[in-house]
């Protein structure tokens, strides 16, 4: 691997300890202005200096994002497709120029297991990590789950083997039962996606349950962006991921960011 590769991987996964918190704000790709992300700036810079890293789409970086925040971007670089049509239809949307443009750390791109374009999907996967090696910039896979899929470890296990044998430097998935026998044969960083809002105690032990399965850490929007106090949130995720926090500790730090909006509000 190049020193390229190797600096813009340790922008996401951070070498003191191993672990990332990645911020997910790409959804408005295929769900358009989804719930609490109908402004992405407002929703986003509160947030910046509790991510090490955000992933998002060009449209939104550029018109959202303020350059100098000086945070390292995966670049949301599939699509084609919205939620009103098949979801696993999606191409490469981004040239490898506009990336780099961009000074992005990674690229992602979602693959299809088990869908009607799984092929092109994962074609698409192949050509991405060959532009990503001659330049320098990782490659993280999302293994997007069809409507009829199950998140178990049996499917999700085989679309991360398979992004990784493919050549993907890091892969995005759900957490499930057995998710360390996941990691185990999966021989790239996995992360988890925090999936649609939950309770913050339940997504407070999901990130907890995969960061001791093996995950090197989260890519989380809905239950961060949609929670009552996202920077709570967030602060919450990041105990757990980087200070090795209990899930009572990190509950205790979401519930306390509440309480201190409520008294500067009263
Ligand atoms: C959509 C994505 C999202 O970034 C991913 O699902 C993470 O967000 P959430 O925690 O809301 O599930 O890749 O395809």
């Amino acid at each position: 691997m190049d020193w390229g590769m190797k600096n813009r991987l340790s922008r996401i996964i951070k070498p003191e300890d191993g672990r990332a918190v990645m911020l997910a704000v790409d959804h408005g790709y295929f769900l358009g202005p989804t719930s609490g992300l109908e402004e992405p700036r407002k929703t986003i810079a509160p947030l910046l200096p509790h991510a090490d890293s955000i992933m998002l789409t060009r449209g939104v970086l550029r018109t959202s994002v303020d350059p100098a925040a000086n945070v390292p971007v995966v670049l949301r670089v599939s699509g084609g497709t919205s939620i009103l049509k098949e979801l696993s239809n999606e191409d490469i949307t981004v040239s490898i120029e506009d990336a780099i443009r961009l000074n992005v750390s990674a690229m992602a791109l979602s693959i299809f297991v088990g869908s009607e374009f799984e092929k092109q999907t994962l074609v698409s996967l192949t050509k991405l990590v060959d532009e990503g090696e001659r330049h320098g910039i990782p490659v993280l896979a999302v293994t997007a789950v069809g409507k009829d899929m199950a998140r178990d470890v049996r499917y999700l296990g085989l679309a991360c083997r398979i992004a990784a044998e493919l050549g993907a430097h890091i892969v995005k998935t759900y957490h499930c039962d057995d998710f360390d026998k996941l990691v185990e044969s999966c021989p790239i960083p996995v992360i988890i996606a925090g999936g649609k809002k939950t309770p913050e105690l339940e997504a407070l032990e999901l990130t907890f349950n995969a960061v001791r399965g093996g995950a090197v850490g989260v890519d989380m929007g809905r239950n961060i962006f949609q929670s009552d106090s996202p920077t709570g949130m967030i602060r919450a995720v990041r105990a757990i991921v980087h200070d090795k926090a209990t899930v009572k500790q990190a509950y205790d730090i979401y519930q306390g960011s509440k309480s201190g909006k409520a008294r500067k509000a009263g």
